[in-house]
């Protein structure tokens, strides 16, 4: 197989990226109190060292009390937080990487396996969990303005520290997906509408005010998923002129690139098209997109928290569907999570070399 043409550089705004490989955001709550160290910073600069074009961070929670449902979970707030996130972008930096934070509110959960819970009650668009279960408050205007104002914090912040761009999580079910889903809102006011385009006030106003913090050479990615936690074959978009209706006014707001969530990256969006979702998403939106799922792996990262582990397995698929022009980078998870080297291995061929994902990785900072 060729890989060339991952290994070509890519820029836009102030990424300035060596290749098209991007470490997807993935949790590892290694973080004690919120505040990562420097076992985070050295096991980001790892993956810098081992040539990832571009790292984004675990989900890393904004201020708000209840934005976190771990306490491990890394903070993008508060003094030593924030020290913890500047030694790693330096870390990163000096390895000749770049990345991004993903920037997390998690909205609605349920309780942590701990029975840990933090010291305000969870909020989200109307407080339920899931059909029939409510954990927490619907949000009121005035929560809605303060958690806009701490996505616009965290993102200067990221700015101000020397991130190469930032992220926000908008998928998965947490809370800007909350918004977006018509399950778990069910507000009667201008953040709830029929079609998922109705139900995106409240994503494009923090996009605004995220822009607006990091001006306009910064570059903003979304992170967005049509599957749920709830339902893995969910679609908010059930048309492809839904779907553009949705992610253009996201990229009106101020959306530089779509990183768009599938559990398997081959798997066509809409009937009649082998087109992925970040294939749909360029096509509607003319921006640049990241696909993500499964990409090397035999075996979806669900099956890995359920235990089963998963085997290499051919990039000619990814690399047609590349090669074609549907997306611009290939995010990473299990694979990089597990081995800095991977992309490395890639690139000079060392295919032998690469192992599988089984679940043990998770339990330590490799
Ligand atoms: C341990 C773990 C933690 C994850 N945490 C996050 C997260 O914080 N934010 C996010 O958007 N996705 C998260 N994901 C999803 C991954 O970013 C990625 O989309 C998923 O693993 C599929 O990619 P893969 O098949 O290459 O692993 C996580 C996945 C794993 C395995």
């Amino acid at each position: 197989m060729n890989v060339n043409s991952l290994f070509q550089p890519f820029s836009l705004k102030s990424l300035h990226l060596k290749n098209r490989i991007v470490m997807a955001p993935m949790t590892r709550s290694f973080s004690p109190n919120g505040i990562p160290g420097d076992n985070v910073a050295a096991y980001y600069q790892r993956r810098a060292a081992g040539e990832v074009g571009l790292i984004l961070s675990e989900g890393t929670v904004i201020d708000r009390p209840s934005s976190s449902y771990d306490p491990n979970i890394p903070h993008f707030y508060g003094e030593q937080a924030l020290k913890g996130w500047e030694k790693t972008i330096n870390d990163v930096h000096a390895a000749g990487g770049s990345m991004g934070p993903q920037i997390w509110h998690q909205g609605i959960m349920g309780k942590y396996h701990t029975g840990w819970l933090p010291p305000a009650p969870f909020e989200g668009p109307s407080g339920i969990l899931k059909p029939g279960e409510t954990n927490g408050k619907a949000m009121t205007d005035a929560d809605i303005a303060d958690v806009i104002a701490a996505f616009g914090k965290a993102a200067a912040d990221a700015k101000r520290l020397g991130f190469d761009c930032v992220e926000l999580h908008g998928a998965h079910g947490y809370l800007i997906d909350q918004f977006f889903y018509e399950v778990t809102n069910a507000r009667t006011d201008k953040y709830n509408g029929k079609t998922v385009a109705e139900r995106s006030l409240f994503a494009t106003e923090v996009i605004k005010e995220v822009r607006r913090q990091v001006g306009e050479d910064f570059a903003i990615i979304i992170r967005l998923s049509q599957w749920k936690p709830l339902d893995y074959t969910h679609k908010m978009a059930k048309t492809p002129e839904e779907m553009g209706a949705w992610l253009n006014l996201l990229a009106d707001a101020g959306i530089d690139i779509f990183h768009c969530s599938q559990r398997r990256f081959w798997e066509p969006e809409f009937e009649g098209s082998d087109l992925n979702f970040a294939g749909w998403a360029k096509k509607l939106t003319g921006k640049p997109t990241i696909t993500v799922g499964s990409v090397g792996l035999s075996g979806d990262f669900l099956s890995a928290f359920a235990g089963e582990s998963s085997e290499p397995s051919s990039l000619d698929e990814l690399l047609r569907r590349y090669d074609r022009g549907d997306f611009d980078l290939v995010a990473v998870g299990r694979p990089i999570l597990a081995d800095p080297e991977w992309v490395k291995k890639i690139k000079n061929g060392r295919t032998s070399e690469l192992k599988g994902f089984s679940k043990e990785a998770l339990a330590q900072l490799l």
